[in-house]
């Protein structure tokens, strides 16, 4: 069976983005492939982030996930700093990434781009963490959404050159990004992904906004002026996400549900849409509500912890028995 991997990074609410981009697909792709789904708190860190919040925050990304249907028998779940080899192995990457390739990666591009203060040494070496996080388990494939793609793909070639350079010792693992829902975009500015740090907070759906509060997002999400339902991605952007994120839910082609719609006023779409959205938000809700009361979150962990740090503590020592790091007698 070949193996998945994936992380989320609980800095504030995980969003609808995220679930689409990201969770929704673990949990479809966790009957036929070995899945390895971890949260990424080391990554929250580049940025302050209050502490107690933060806590908070990944005791509610643990419970969305097995809320979303992510189930602990066929998959592993776990908290990244539950397995110290992700930091150890961070650190040799980074010895093994040229600056250049870390300032070519978009994200931190844009932050230096908008002159942002305080960048830490964390966010810039952030990347070299994150193939540690995927070549420690030998990761066929990484499921993620269109802005995380280049982060895989650097993975790719760290991973080919410690193979050439100190023999084979990790799987070259290949980017999976659906086809549609890969990139959602903020309600209030399409051309923005949506995002946790949507500053109006109207732009995104976090997955326990009330539903109330989600429908209100969809119904005022900008579109255009040309009063005519089409899927038209470079002229009308804001229509455009919303039917992907209705095609994505359901399932159905993005053409039919333009085609339906065709004719009718914005209102009507965006209601239909506001429906599809809030009865997904309601079953996750529900399920996330009886997991908070079960407390069996440290159970999970507990188990996703073991499995994953028998993997990864393996791997690690073959890297450092391969580089020169370990005696041997
Ligand atoms: P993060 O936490 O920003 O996002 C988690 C996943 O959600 C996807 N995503 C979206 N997809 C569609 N539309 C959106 N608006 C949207 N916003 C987010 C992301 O593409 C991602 O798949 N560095 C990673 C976490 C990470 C990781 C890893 C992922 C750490 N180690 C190893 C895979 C493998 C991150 O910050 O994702």
């Amino acid at each position: 069976m070949k193996r998945m991997l994936s992380g989320i990074k609980p800095t504030g609410q995980l969003t609808l983005g995220n679930y689409i981009g990201a969770l929704k697909n673990f949990v479809a792709y966790q009957d036929d492939y070995e899945m390895i789904v971890f949260i990424a708190n080391l990554h929250c860190i580049t940025e302050y982030q209050e502490p107690k919040e933060l806590s908070r925050n990944l005791t509610d990304a643990i419970a969305l996930y097995l809320a979303c249907g992510l189930d602990p028998v066929k998959s592993t779940i776990f908290l990244q700093t539950d397995v110290h080899a992700h930091a150890e192995l961070g650190y040799i990457m980074a010895c093994n990434t040229y600056l250049g390739e870390l300032n070519r990666m978009t994200q931190f591009k844009d932050k230096s781009a908008k002159g942002e203060k305080n960048m830490t040494a964390g966010l810039y070496t952030y990347p070299c963490l994150m193939a540690a996080d995927i070549l420690l388990y030998d990761a066929n494939y990484v499921p993620v959404g269109e802005d995380q793609k280049q982060h895989v793909e650097l993975t790719r070639d760290l991973a080919q050159r410690m193979n050439n350079k100190y023999g084979e010792m990790f799987t070259v693992p290949e980017p999976l990004v659906a086809k549609v829902g890969a990139r959602i975009m903020s309600l209030q500015d399409p051309s923005k992904k949506m995002s946790k740090s949507d500053e109006t907070n109207k732009g995104c759906i976090y997955l326990l906004d009330d539903l109330k509060t989600v429908r209100k997002k969809i119904m005022s999400a900008v579109t255009d002026s040309f009063a005519d339902i089409k899927l038209d991605k470079i002229n009308q952007p804001g229509l455009y996400n919303l039917i992907e994120i209705a095609s994505a839910l359901t399932g159905r082609p993005m053409q039919e549900i333009a085609d339906e719609f065709h004719g009718q006023g914005y209102g009507v779409l965006k209601g239909y849409v506001a429906d599809v959205v809030c009865a997904e938000m309601e079953k996750i809700q529900n399920n996330y509500r009886e997991i908070m009361d079960s407390h069996k979150i440290e159970e999970v962990l507990a188990l996703g912890a073991k499995k994953a740090s028998a993997i990864a503590d393996t791997k690690l020592d073959l890297v450092k028995r391969k580089i020169g790091l370990e005696i041997i007698y």
